[in-house]
């Protein structure tokens, strides 16, 4: 199933990133915008991220953080968002 048209991200490949994530660091959030600096993509309209964030947290992994919503590829590039 792809869920972000921009960049064909699959929902598996989702998974896969935010689980390979969670291990290597526990406590940090898992958003949107940091599994895709992980897979080496970049949000480009940011239209999937509330269902990324969905998948993540159906999932059973650690819930993610609110991000603010709009301009995403801006907003990439300030890490006291994103982090
Ligand atoms: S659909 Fe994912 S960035 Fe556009």
């Amino acid at each position: 199933m792809i869920v972000c048209s921009c960049n064909i991200l699959t929902k598996a490949q989702i998974l896969s990133a935010a689980e390979t994530l969670q291990r290597e660091q526990p406590g940090r959030p898992l958003t949107p915008a940091r599994i895709y600096r992980f897979l080496q993509m970049r949000a480009q309209c940011t239209v999937c991220f509330a269902l990324v964030r969905r998948i993540v947290m159906e999932s059973g992994l650690a819930v993610t953080c609110p991000e603010p919503l709009g301009s995403g590829a801006d907003d990439e590039k300030n890490d006291a968002l994103y982090g």
